[in-house]
């Protein structure tokens, strides 16, 4: 109809009076936002005596910091503890920890203990601006109030460090640190932990660990595209610097099913004999639960344990199979056994790879060869049975540090003296060898993608983030 079409007709002052509204609504919803965002800053204190905290609370500060791996994140490669700048990688750009040493100027000294608790429970620093949850405070917020008491105590009394924060590398709008507030509002349960009836004493003080200072998820749990854990996928695998971090549930990996004993041996001692040792980022986590009480280590193994749930018979059956298997190996490894292990390897259907193994792998893996350099049986490890090859990778091209520990494991890196096909074919007899499962896939370009990363996180920010540790950093730096 002509006299509709003339009433669509946008005439000049039409088009000023629509701008105006859209311009009103746009200032009014930005107010809204911003006044929603807005958070205040907590005024400076002076700092803290170092004598006016409890030494008990202090030293429970400082194991509750070793579960929360605080140093881990906040201090840079060679640099000085707490004293940030550790770059963070992220999906979305690189994030520097910030320094929490007691400094007035440039750490946490004139932060008030409420300040501190905002921090962990909210993500809000002392100035009122939100923190980026590369800091896990989506975890740290089921903190207790004691415990948070501690930890503020103990940071509290470690030696103040001049270190300003560095420059994070993130895209427009992730700079603008208010965006945070509708990250909070989608994705931020806010703590503290509330006990589960439904479960006994060390089950919930497990899952308070686990869930909340642990932050076991921030690695074990699959991320959305907001970089948020997805809560319908607790525990079901993540990743971390260039490593799997394998599932905690049902879905885990191991070929024997983890119990409790095993996990507390695993995390409290940092070795398994079923299950082998931690490495890469974990080994970090695991060296810092060393100093950790026991009843703690125990407690989050039993709720570790409940979460990959009872395994079928069928599971059973086949980690059954698999201890004897292992057992039988042990025991014919001998002079008299090699001519037939030889023939068992060589009638595989990948030659190079079991050629590779035998001379490489069998003579610290296969046999009774005991720490630092006898290896688990390849059937019994979680990293040859996991869904990815990533950190079977990394073991074989970069191997195991020399640690300070007494009886810690040693496996040499041979990235040097394979190429990436022969590490390609070690991979694909290894797995279809000692495992039941299905072929990796893409397993020659995840190795040469493997090594292309570790050369450049060598130019950008030092050795490779993903191989931690100070000697194991050495290590690779003197094999390049
Ligand atoms: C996974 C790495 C990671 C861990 C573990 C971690 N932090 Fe952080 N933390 C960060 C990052 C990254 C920032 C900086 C965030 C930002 O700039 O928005 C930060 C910031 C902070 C801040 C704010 C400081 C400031 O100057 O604004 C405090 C306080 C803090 N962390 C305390 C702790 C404590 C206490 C622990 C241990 C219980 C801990 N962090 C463990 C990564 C971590
Ligand atoms: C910074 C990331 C990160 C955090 C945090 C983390 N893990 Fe891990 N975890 C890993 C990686 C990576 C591996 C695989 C390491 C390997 O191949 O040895 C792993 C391996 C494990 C394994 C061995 C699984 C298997 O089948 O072999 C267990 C058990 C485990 N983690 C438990 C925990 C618990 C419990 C916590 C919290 C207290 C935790 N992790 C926190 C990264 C992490
Ligand atoms: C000098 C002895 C030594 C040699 C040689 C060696 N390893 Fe290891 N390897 C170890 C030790 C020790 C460990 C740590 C204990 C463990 O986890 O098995 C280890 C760990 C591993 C793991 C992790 C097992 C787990 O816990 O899930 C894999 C996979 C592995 N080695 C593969 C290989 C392959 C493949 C070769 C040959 C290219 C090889 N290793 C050569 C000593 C050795």
């Amino acid at each position: 109809m002509p006299g509709e079409r003339a009433g669509l007709r946008v005439t000049p002052l039409r088009f000023i009076r629509f701008a105006t509204v859209c311009c009103f609504v746009l200032v009014f919803a930005a107010g809204i936002f911003a006044t929603a965002a807005w958070q205040p800053a907590i005024a400076p204190i002076n700092p803290p005596l170092a004598t006016s905290f409890a030494p008990d609370v202090v030293k429970r500060g400082a194991e509750l910091a070793a579960i929360g791996d605080c140093a881990v994140c906040h201090t840079a490669p060679a640099g000085r503890i707490f004293a940030g700048g550790r770059a963070i990688a992220t999906p979305f750009g690189t994030i520097y920890s910030t320094n929490i040493t007691p400094d007035a100027e440039t750490g946490i000294g004139t932060w008030s203990e409420a300040a501190f608790q905002r921090a962990l429970r909210n993500g809000v620093a002392r100035d009122g601006s939100y923190l980026y949850p590369a800091f896990p405070y989506d975890h740290f917020t089921l903190v207790s109030d004691d415990d948070d008491k501690a930890l503020y105590a103990f940071l509290m009394t470690r030696t103040p460090v001049q270190a300003p924060a560095l420059t994070n590398d993130l895209p427009f709008p992730l700079k603008v640190r208010p965006v945070l507030y509708g990250w909070n509002l989608l994705f931020l349960r806010r703590g503290p932990y509330r006990a589960d009836p439904a479960h006994d004493e060390a089950w919930n003080r497990g899952a308070y660990l686990v869930d909340g200072l642990g932050h076991c998820g921030d690695c074990h749990t699959p991320r959305n595209l907001f970089g948020a854990e997805q809560r319908d996928r607790r525990f079901a695998g993540g990743a971390a610097e260039g490593w799997t971090a394998y599932a905690l549930d049902a879905a885990s990996p191991a070929p024997v099913p983890w119990t409790a004993e095993a996990l507390t041996q695993y995390l409290g001692r940092g070795f398994a004999a079923q299950h082998g040792v931690p490495r890469g980022p974990m080994a970090d986590i695991a060296s810092d639960l060393r100093s950790v009480p026991a009843d703690d280590i125990r407690a989050i193994a039993i709720y570790v344990a409940a979460q990959m749930g009872s395994h079928g018979p069928e599971r059973t059956q086949i980690a059954q199979q698999v201890v004897t298997q292992n057992a039988r190996g042990t025991l014919v490894v001998g002079n008299s056994a090699d001519s037939q292990a030889d023939t068992f390897h060589l009638a595989a259907p990948d030659g190079e790879g079991a050629l590779i193994y035998l001379g490489a792998c069998a003579g610290c893996h296969q046999g009774p060869r005991a720490m630092p350099y006898g290896g688990i049986d390849l059937s019994l490890s979680s990293t040859v049975s996991a869904p990815s090859a990533d950190n079977f990778i990394n073991v074989v091209l970069y191997g195991l540090p020399a640690a300070e520990a007494a009886h810690a494991p040693i496996m040499p890196g041979f990235a040097n003296a394979m190429n990436d096909s022969q590490v390609a074919a070690l991979a694909r007899y290894v797995r279809a060898h000692f495992t039941d499962q299905a072929p990796w896939s893409g397993i020659e370009k995840n190795v040469t993608a493997t090594r292309s990363a570790a050369r450049a996180a060598t130019v950008d920010h030092g050795p490779p983030s993903g191989l931690p540790g100070t000697s194991q950093r050495t290590t690779h730096e003197a094999q390049r």
